[in-house]
């Protein structure tokens, strides 16, 4: 039986072990929150206590278990068109200004795309007014730290109730609906979801890309990180930005005081120099 103190200890290890691997800073008023999703995961395991399962996460074994917490931990709400302006914004203002030397080819990156509704949101309004058979030519990159995020959306399978957001014209323009057991289901068809790659990457982490973005969405997954951590985020994203490109954040986050690479055109739209 752990005592008060001990329970105690437990969840300040899980705070201070996923604030290390993914700089998600899980706050005190989380414990509620991390007794929930990690009892899922130790009901599964057949784990006992949070005691057990701490242990289990410093081991060698408990090495793969780690990306389970992370999923299990991280919040990927999210759905199609959503905080629409933005995506408005991109095809009205910001491709336009871009592309207007006669440029044809451009990139965007869904950097933290969650399971898939916005950058397959991007794709549906990337073909709508950028169409291929014009000599278009764009891609998505879509990237997620969390691995079961990342499989749903390439997947690329939704439920009805998840696609209500989604005008009936697009539904049927980019999506096949289900039959039989997949009867309420609809899947992204072949045409979008071959524009778009998906990969894990961590933000907090080095990593690389092969061409740089026209436009990045960095979307309400700042909130979860402190300033520090937002400042180290931001620069390290605006490497990745054509001249004068685009950084779109949630619209409940801000950049308000850090030293970034980027200046405000209005709240949550960025340009780089
Ligand atoms: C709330 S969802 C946002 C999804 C989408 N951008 C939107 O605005 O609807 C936040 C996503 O950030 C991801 N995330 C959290 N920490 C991350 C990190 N360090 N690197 C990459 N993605 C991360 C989570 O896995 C989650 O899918």
């Amino acid at each position: 039986m752990s005592t008060a103190t001990e329970e105690k200890e437990e969840i300040e290890f899980i705070i201070a072990f996923i604030y290390e691997r993914s700089r998600i800073r899980l706050h005190d008023g989380k414990e509620a929150l991390i007794r929930a999703r990690l009892g899922k995961r130790m009901r599964l395991l057949g784990i006992p206590t949070l005691r057990d399962y701490c242990r289990f996460l410093r081991s060698a074994e408990g090495q793969e278990e780690v990306q389970s917490a992370i999923d299990a931990l991280t919040t990927n709400y999210t759905h199609f068109l959503r905080e629409e302006s933005h995506f408005d914004f991109l095809i009205k203002t910001a491709l336009p200004a871009l592309l207007a030397k006669g440029q044809r080819r451009f990139n965007v990156w869904s950097a933290a795309c969650a399971t898939g509704e916005e950058p397959y949101t991007l794709g549906m309004y990337l073909a709508e007014h950028f169409p291929l058979a014009e000599g278009w030519d764009w891609r998505l990159t879509a990237t997620d730290i969390s691995t079961k995020a990342l499989a749903t959306a390439g997947q690329g399978i939704y439920s009805e109730e998840r696609m209500r957001h989604v005008p009936e014209a697009w539904i049927r323009r980019h999506f096949q609906r289900g039959h039989g057991r997949w009867e309420g289901h609809y899947r992204v068809k072949p045409a979008l979801a071959g524009r778009i790659t998906f990969r894990q990457l961590n933000l907090l982490e080095a990593y690389q890309h092969a061409e740089p973005f026209e436009v990045i969405f960095c979307r309400n997954v700042m909130i979860y990180f402190d300033r520090p951590t937002q400042e180290q985020l931001v620069t390290r994203m605006a490497r990745f930005l054509v001249p004068r490109g685009y950084l779109l954040i949630g619209h409940s986050e801000s950049l308000n005081g850090l030293d970034v690479p980027v200046r405000c055109l209005r709240p949550s739209i960025y340009q780089a120099s």
